[in-house]
């Protein structure tokens, strides 16, 4: 009988040790904690549904450069002042697109945002 119980004994330190450090206690180091980066897919939608019209390759009418992949649009917001000319004001000479309307500034957000996380393709 004394033998059963030194059994049970250490049997329950083993158990309560185990459950004293479960993995349950970790902090959760997910992807949920990371935001996710904006990439071109994000962005893309706009400059094909609506850019296009007029910077399509080749250009129409009197645009100077076609907006229809990613290395056009990369190249536009880092040497031809993409950023500048989708913010700026609602009816303001050069905003883009042209004759308006100004896009949703949700939009506008997101693309400065893709150009904050690197300007990544994928
Ligand atoms: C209705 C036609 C039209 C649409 C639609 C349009 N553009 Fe343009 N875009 C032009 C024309 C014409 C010019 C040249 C005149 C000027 O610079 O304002 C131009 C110039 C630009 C320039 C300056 C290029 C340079 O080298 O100086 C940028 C940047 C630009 N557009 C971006 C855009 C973006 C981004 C969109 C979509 C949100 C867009 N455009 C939609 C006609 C258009």
């Amino acid at each position: 009988m004394k033998a059963f119980y030194c059994i049970f004994l250490i049997s329950s330190v083993v158990l309560m040790s185990c459950s004293t450090n479960s993995i349950d206690d970790l902090e959760p180091i997910g992807n949920e904690e990371l935001p996710d980066l904006v990439t071109y897919q994000e962005v893309r939608s706009t400059f094909d549904n609506i850019c296009s019209a007029c910077h399509a390759n080749p250009p129409q009418n009197g645009a100077p450069m076609p907006l229809i992949n990613y290395e056009n649009v990369k190249e536009a917001i880092e040497n031809r002042g993409l950023l500048d000319r989708i913010s700026r004001n609602e009816g303001a000479q050069g905003l883009m697109p042209l004759g308006g309307p100004r896009l949703p500034q949700s939009v506008i957000d997101l693309i400065f945002q893709w150009n904050e996380d690197g300007l990544l393709e994928n």
